[in-house]
Parts: C-alpha cells; structure tokens; sequence
C-alpha cells in the first residue's frame, strides 16, 4: 500500500517530478522529514511550482497531501505556500498537517545563522531556514509542536523558549527575539493553520486498513542523512528509509517500493566531500545546461559525473527497489560522459562508500567513459525510442548498482518521462 521517492544522492535529484507522476494514482502524498530546506521543481502545463513544505503529489487534485510528524514547520512559509496555490486554482482544503510535527520560529532562523557564523572555516552551508536548531529543540524537548501551538499553552512555551534562545543570542552579539512581537504575529497564524491541524497518524492508519494507496515523498537525501551522510555535512533529520516509520507512523512492514532517484550527472549544494565533484569547464558547463541553481536559496550547485559507488550505498541503506534517473537530456548535450564505478583510496581500489571524511576527501574516482550526443531526446517516450548510447548508459548504471530503471527524465515538463 505504501510506495517512498528519496533522494539517492545530495538532493536536489528531481524527486518532485517523480513524485509529481507517481501520486496519479495514490490516496495519500505524505511528507516525512525535513522542512522548508527542501525545494521540489514541478512544471505543470509550462507553469513552474516550487514546493517547500507541501507535499508535491498535491497538484492531483484527488490527493490527500499530509505533513507528517517529522516535518519542521515554518508556518509563515507554508501559509505562503498555501495561498499561492490558491491562487493557481488549486484546492488546499485536502491538506492535513500533523499535531506532532514541530514549528520553526525566529529564534531557530537566527540560531542557525549564529551557528554557521560561529563555525568560521568549518560552515556546513546550511540554507538558514532554521532547520537543525528546530530539530535540536525537538530532541532536547523543548520543541513546540502543532497542538501546543494551536493551544492555549503556546504563549507560555513561547515565552520560556524566548527567555533562554535570547541569553545565548545575546552572548554573541546576535538579535535578541521580542516575545509581544513573536507572540502576536504567530497566534495570527495558529488560528489560519488551526484546521488543518489533526492526528495524521490515525488518520494514514485508517488509510492502510482501507487498502488506500499512499506515497511517503522524501525531502532531502541520502548522503544527507544525519546518521548515513557524510556528517557533519549534512542536513538534521533522517531522509533516508527509516525516516518514513519515525515520520509517519506508518509501521516499517507495509512499505512495498522504494524509489531512489538520481540525475544523470549529480549535483550538491553547500560545503562537504564530493568525490566526483567537476571544478573546471566541464562542471560549468553541466550547471549551464541543466540549470542548476537552488530552488530555494539560488546558490549555484557544485556538479559532477554520476558515482555509482554511492549510489550503491544508497541502494544499500534504503534498500530501494527502483532507481529513477532525471535529466538524461542534459547529459546527453555532452559529447562525452563519465560514470565513477569505483575509487581510489591509499593506493587501493574501494568499491564501498563509507562517510569517514578523510576517506571521502581523498579518494580518488575511477570513471569508465561513455559516447554522449543523444540527439533530441524530448519525443522518445519508451525506452527502445532511446538512442543505444543513452541505454548502454542506462545499462551499465543498472548492472553495478543491481538495481532496474524505472523511471527516466527527458526534460523538466511532467510529461517528459520514460516509464519502463
Ligand atoms: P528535487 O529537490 O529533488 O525535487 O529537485 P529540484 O526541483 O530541486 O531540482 C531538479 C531540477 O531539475 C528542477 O528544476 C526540475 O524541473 C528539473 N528536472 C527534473 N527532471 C528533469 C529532467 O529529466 N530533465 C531536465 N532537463 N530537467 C529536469
Ligand atoms: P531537496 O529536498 C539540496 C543541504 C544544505 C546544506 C545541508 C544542511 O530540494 O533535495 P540545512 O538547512 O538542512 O541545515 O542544510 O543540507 N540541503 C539540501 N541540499 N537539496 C535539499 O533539499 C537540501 N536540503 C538541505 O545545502 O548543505
Ligand atoms: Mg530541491
């Protein structure tokens, strides 16, 4: 009943797109982890929707969109999301956010300001949406979840969160928060979120009972999992498998496939380790060709040749099922592509990826090199419509990662996509 799209590699792989196909015939599109550090691109009718926080499956109009208890919420952000897929015509009253997921406030946006500051040469790039300071605070138990907010409890839980960010604040120089200021502005928007506000755990239950078809949609990915990346790079929640269970509530034997997607080419935002990262002409040029600037701070991505090696290890810890590869478009520009197979680490052959960094620092990739020119790729709408050069790269990508190719992105509309 239960089918999961993730990211196979640093995000930004085009999930949404897959999402976007895949819930046509769900029940349910439910987010599990992450908040509004996410930025999922659909093109519908050559109208762009950049989501943040709604789970994209919501653009089916017969979707259930829910916001699961893993979820960080920054309410104005979602309000914002809300209204502006009003205005397009779309109908939100089918969104559900859950009572246990967390609030993102202003002390956690200007925390995780303070934070990548104080860390000098060592920042992590966050997006600064207050992310892993809203999950600290989880953790630590002092979060402030959906209930609480919409209760008569929030002024008081605000009011000591308020007290004890603003000691650390202020012993860095840093804003202090106002609470009247905080306080009114936020209540404001509990009474606007306040009825999409429900126990979506119960509820997705429900759905499992009734033979419903749901769709877990991962923000994030899986290089950027706080256990399984390449911490401390990464981001503060669990975007891989296992984050769908704590997330949800939806227990672990009900999940059917796992989806894992990639790009053709691979892409990451912020600092960390990138093995097979391109710093020269040729990175330039795939950022160039398939447009690779955040969706939501804008930051050019770091690009570079697809690595199987991780790739591997995101079959491995997510046990997917299926692999979707985006953007064969872009790569087949080029008129030669790499594709990492192994790495080269202290005069031996790896083909394991481990999240050590000294090891991610210093290996070396192993490529085998592959014909590019695919030609225009846009009206092959079966895989034997493929030239052979884009399917022995397909192949080859199937045969070391043992995993088949579901799904493949020709271009960025919902319609360009091969389904095998
Ligand atoms: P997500 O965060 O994983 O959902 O991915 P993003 O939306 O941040 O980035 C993926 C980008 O690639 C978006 O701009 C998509 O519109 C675009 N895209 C997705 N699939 C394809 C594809 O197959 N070809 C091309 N050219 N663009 C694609
Ligand atoms: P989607 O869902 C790409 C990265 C940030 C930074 C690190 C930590 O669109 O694939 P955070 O703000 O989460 O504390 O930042 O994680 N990051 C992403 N990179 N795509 C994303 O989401 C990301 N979400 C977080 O750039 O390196
Ligand atoms: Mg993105």
């Amino acid at each position: 009943m239960v089918d999961v799209v993730l990211g196979a590699f640093y995000g930004d792989e085009g999930k949404g797109k897959i999402i976007d196909y895949l819930s046509g015939n769900c029940k349910y599109a439910v987010r599990f982890s992450g908040g509004n550090n996410a930025g999922h691109t659909i093109e519908v009718d050559g109208k762009k929707f950049a989501f943040h926080l709604i789970p994209s499956g919501i653009l089916n109009k017969n979707v259930k969109a829910i916001l699961g208890n893993g979820v960080v919420i920054d309410p104005k952000v979602l309000i914002e999301e809300i209204d502006n897929l009003k205005e397009n015509g779309y109908k939100v009253d089918n969104l559900y956010i859950s009572d246990k997921a967390h609030l993102i406030l202003p002390y956690h946006i200007e925390l995780d300001k303070m934070l990548e500051d104080i860390r000098e040469d060592k920042k992590i790039g966050t997006t600064k949406r207050g992310i892993g300071p809203a999950y600290s605070d989880k953790f630590e138990r002092s979060g402030i979840r959906m209930e609480d907010f919409i209760s008569d409890k929030f002024a008081d839980y605000l009011k000591t969160n308020i007290k004890n960010k603003n000691i650390i604040l202020s012993a860095y120089g840093y804003n202090t928060i106002d609470f009247d200021e905080v306080y009114n502005e936020y209540k404001k928007y509990a009474e606007i979120l306040k009825p999409y506000i429900c126990d979506t755990t119960t509820m997705l239950h429900q759905a499992i009972l009734n033979k419903e078809k749901i769709l877990c949609e991962g923000a994030q990915a899986t290089l950027l999992d706080i256990d399984f990346g390449s911490y401390p790079y990464v981001t503060s929640s669990n975007p891989t498998i296992g984050g769908v269970s704590t997330g949800t509530g939806i227990g672990a034997k009900y999940i059917n496939d796992v989806y894992g997607v990639i790009k053709a080419y691979s892409s990451r935002v912020g600092e960390g380790p990138y093995v097979t990262e391109l710093k020269g002409e040729v990175g330039d040029k795939i950022r160039e060709l398939g447009h690779e600037y955040g969706t939501t701070t804008k930051r050019p991505r770091r690009c570079g040749w697809l690595d199987t090696v991780a790739l591997k290890y995101a079959v491995m810890v997510n046990g997917l099922t299926h692999l979707a590869i985006n953007h064969l478009d872009t790569i087949g520009k080029l008129d030669k592509i790499k594709l990492c197979v192994a790495y080269e680490y202290d005069g031996r052959k790896e083909e394991y990826f481990h999240t050590n960094l000294d090891f991610l620092n210093n290996c070396k990739p192993i490529y085998e090199e592959f014909p590019g020119d695919f030609g225009d790729i846009s009206n092959c709408k079966k895989y034997e419509d493929l030239p052979s050069n884009a399917k022995k790269y397909i192949e080859r990508i199937e045969e070391l990662t043992n995993t088949k190719v579901k799904f493949i992105g020709t271009g960025p509309a919902r319609d360009d996509i091969i389904v095998r």
